[in-house]
């Protein structure tokens, strides 16, 4: 590291300390590369000179906090996404369900919903919707407002509907929503049994025992330590037997946790606690 480098990243943790104290934000433990690319990328949208000015002017001003902490979090997500994991979730998991008498998901870092309303889908035609709670959680207030709503622009559906084919859905998949020029929102009866709520993953605690947690693209996000904590949370809060599902690029290798959450299918990120 070079001075200007060593200087830039004083000033990234004292950005990150002040936003934590003043806010109660706490992105201390986001991966590195990415947060100073992301306040770089702020920075420069602002055209405030330097990292030192942004925190001065973001203690007293609270939109833009609100600002910085859209940008930080990164929300893109869609229907179906990474397809052959919803497929193997078909074949792998909603077996072990079946038995379940009241079904418990938490979706971590469900964004603008597009992932919950696949689950929603994907137990409806296993005929598993109505004994299942689903709780949908991210650390943005307003994406998850968006989610509530659950309309997505009706461009994305091609995408999604092929996502959704590649899944291995086998249903007319516009039988989902409502069409009109510009959006399609998903039918009332896939939003009955899901809960949208605020939790932090950095620094909230498990809220309940869950057969099943999906946190996909999310610690991609997160440092050693920050993904350790979570990893502990997802722990304490999965039933013996119960499934967790990790995004593409994500792991529990290098974790303390990766011989209490065994990965049973590698390829699709799904893994299970206990034998
Ligand atoms: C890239 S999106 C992933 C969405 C979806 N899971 C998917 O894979 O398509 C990451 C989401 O994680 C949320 N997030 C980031 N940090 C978080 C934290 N500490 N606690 C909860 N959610 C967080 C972001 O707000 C964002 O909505």
């Amino acid at each position: 590291m070079n001075k200007c480098e060593e200087i830039e990243k004083i000033e990234i943790e004292l950005l990150l300390e002040a936003v934590y104290r003043q806010y109660g934000y706490d992105f201390r433990n986001y991966a590195y590369s990415s947060l100073k690319r992301r306040i770089h990328y702020y920075t420069q949208r602002l055209n405030i000179e330097n990292i030192s000015e942004l925190q001065g002017k973001i203690l007293y001003d609270p939109k833009l906090m609100e600002g910085l902490s859209n940008v930080l979090s990164i929300t893109v997500t869609e229907m179906f996404r990474d397809p052959s994991f919803f497929g193997a979730f078909r074949s792998s998991v909603i077996p072990y369900l079946k038995d379940v008498g009241h079904i418990r998901i938490w979706h971590a870092g469900c964004a603008s919903g597009e992932e919950v309303y696949s689950m929603a889908i994907l137990l409806h035609e296993a005929g598993l919707y109505e004994k299942s709670i689903i709780y949908a959680t991210d650390i943005n207030e307003q994406i998850l407002e968006k989610a509530k709503e659950g309309k997505f622009p009706l461009k994305k559906m091609q995408q999604y509907t092929k996502n959704y084919l590649a899944s291995g859905g086998t249903k007319e998949f516009s039988k989902y929503y409502s069409c009109d020029e510009k959006f399609a929102t998903i039918h009332s009866f896939l939003k009955e049994n899901i809960v949208f709520a605020h939790h932090n993953l950095a620094t909230d605690h498990s809220f309940n025992e869950f057969h099943i947690i999906i946190c996909r693209n999310v610690i991609i996000y997160f440092n050693k330590q920050l993904k350790e904590r979570v990893f502990q949370l997802f722990y304490e809060s999965l039933t013996e037997g119960g499934y967790l599902g990790l995004g593409s690029k994500e792991s529990l290798i290098g974790s303390s946790y990766s011989d209490k959450i065994l990965e049973v299918d590698a390829n699709n990120k799904l893994l299970k606690k206990g034998h």
